[in-house]
């Protein structure tokens, strides 16, 4: 049989990328133009710049992803593309860009949910993982707990009530004068940090053992700083964000393992940005080892946002028979 080429393209929020992916797991190509210097100014991304930039930069990056494949879109069989959730903007350029090679080359147009990408990264390296098995999601939008039951079926079996965990460590950041993005910088600076010197409120919910909420650890941060400014102490940033990091992290690891124990799964993997997390991986292998769980988890160039993931997600839609029409729209709140 044919061997399935996917050209991937992912813009939901604020990376223009595109990615060639051959027979669902084997990376071709994964280019991405990030506009991080660009948000930097103004300490988050900016929705309507962001937009700009993707038309600016999406052929670029879609010919260089051809270019680094060694392949021509006469070789594709298929496109793949992000239409929710994210920004509405953002998104609507990437769906736009897909439908229009699609169309113009007469080729099955799929789209796919930018979480299920997320998911699917564990797919590239991990050769051997296939469902059912419980994974996290943890990225600067999303914090979710998800029992994937097979490829393309998934139960979101917790979620966070407030922040997710990627913006807890990007408000927490800027708080302690970090910059943005926050979370690799609080990681870093946590390796000189004591974990144990301040102690962060742990939210867990009395009505579901998977749910999550991270504005009370993020206020208990803010809290402290003012106290230690208003009675003149200084205060070390090593140390709130080692300790902010270990709140944040001992809740992850404590409900996922919960679920892992509930389903009986011996598969766990993580995913998103916040999962390139050095504490929160290192935390996660030790809870698995001792539950003798398979734990797994992407390189970080896959962990944060790209097309490869995409383009993985895609080809399993694929052979399950997803096709969308010439009418696909970007859903930003699309439900997974
Ligand atoms: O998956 P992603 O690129 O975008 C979304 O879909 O949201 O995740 C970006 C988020 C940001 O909040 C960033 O601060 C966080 O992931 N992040 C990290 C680390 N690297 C990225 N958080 C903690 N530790 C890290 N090493
Ligand atoms: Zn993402």
């Amino acid at each position: 049989e044919k061997e399935i080429t996917i050209l991937a393209i992912e813009s939901s929020c604020d990376e223009t990328a595109a990615a060639v992916v051959r027979e669902g797991r084997e990376i071709l190509s994964n280019v991405i133009s990030s506009q991080i210097e660009l948000h930097k100014l103004y300490g988050g991304v900016v929705p309507e710049i962001a937009s700009r930039k993707h038309i600016e930069k999406i052929n670029q990056v879609i010919e260089e992803a051809l270019k680094e494949a060694g392949v021509t879109l006469d070789e594709i069989d298929a496109i793949g593309v992000t239409y929710g959730p994210g920004l509405v903007g953002a998104l609507l350029v990437g769906v736009a860009e897909a439908k229009a090679i699609a169309y113009a080359k007469g080729l099955p147009l799929v789209g796919v949910h930018h979480i299920e990408g997320h998911i699917s990264a564990n797919y590239i390296e991990n050769k051997d993982l296939e469902p059912p098995f419980v994974c996290l999601v943890v990225s600067g939008g999303h914090t979710h707990l998800v029992r994937v039951k097979d490829y393309g079926t998934y139960e979101i079996i917790g979620r966070t009530r407030d922040d997710a965990a990627g913006e807890a460590f990007d408000k927490v950041a800027r708080a302690i004068g970090l910059g943005y993005p926050g979370g690799p910088k609080i990681d870093k600076l946590s390796k000189e940090g004591n974990p144990e010197a301040i102690v962060f409120p742990k939210a867990h919910m009395s009505d579901s053992p998977y749910d999550f909420s991270f504005s009370g650890v993020k206020s208990a941060v803010l809290n402290y700083i003012n106290g230690c400014q208003m009675k003149g102490e200084s205060y070390s940033q090593a140390d709130i964000a080692a300790s902010f990091q270990k709140a944040v992290t001992d809740v992850l690891v404590e409900n996922a393992m919960k679920a892992v124990d509930e389903f009986g799964l011996k598969k766990f993997a993580i995913a998103g940005g916040v999962a390139s997390n050095s504490a929160l991986r290192a935390a996660m292998q030790e809870a698995c080892d001792k539950k003798g769980v398979k734990f797994y988890h992407p390189s970080p160039i896959y962990c944060t946002d790209n097309a490869a993931m995409i383009g993985v997600a895609a080809y399993y839609e694929y052979l399950a028979g997803t096709r969308h029409g010439w009418d696909l729209n970007a859903v930003p709140n699309l439900k997974l």
